[in-house]
């Protein structure tokens, strides 16, 4: 899989360490937030957008996001069409947002997990393939949704 990655100040640690374990798996990483690597504080929105929109535009199949809590940068990447960000801070959270979610943004908080258990968790994350059926219902009517509001505010 192409897969881009990015974090904010306080998850650079944590997303060098991924990128670390990235590299040596069959997959293509993407680092988009070199920037970030060599400054101070920065705004993880910017970062977010970065992802999100090559997951958006189908320039990769998933995209990686580390801040703080995990929290801002899912919230920034959803406002993304096609995006399903979700936050992942646990074995249950890695597994059901692929199987039911079909997640296609894995969002961590480096101030909330350890580097190891991250790394397990994205492992899980990876692995993990959407279940389909009714699942793939419920993610079209996301789809429609997001469809009506671009429409009211276009
Ligand atoms: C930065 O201090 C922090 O706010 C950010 O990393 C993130 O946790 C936001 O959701």
């Amino acid at each position: 899989m192409r897969i881009a990655i990015a974090s904010d100040h306080a998850g650079k640690e944590l997303k060098s360490h991924i990128i670390d374990f990235l590299t040596l798996t069959d997959h293509v990483v993407l680092d988009y937030g070199v920037a970030t690597d060599s400054v101070g504080s920065v705004d993880y929105p910017d970062y977010a957008d970065i992802v999100a929109s090559e997951v958006s535009n189908l320039r990769v199949d998933r995209g990686i996001l580390i801040c703080g809590t995990g929290i801002g940068m899912c919230i920034a990447a959803n406002k993304f069409p096609g995006v399903r960000a979700t936050l992942v801070y646990d074995e249950f959270t890695a597994r059901m947002s692929r199987l039911h979610n079909d997640a296609n943004v894995c969002c961590m908080g480096a101030r909330t997990i350890n580097h190891h258990r991250a790394l397990d968790l994205i492992k899980l994350w990876l692995a993990t393939e959407f279940e389909e059926g009714r699942h793939r219902t419920r993610l079209a009517k996301i789809d429609q949704l997001e469809k009506r509001i671009q429409g009211q505010h276009s």
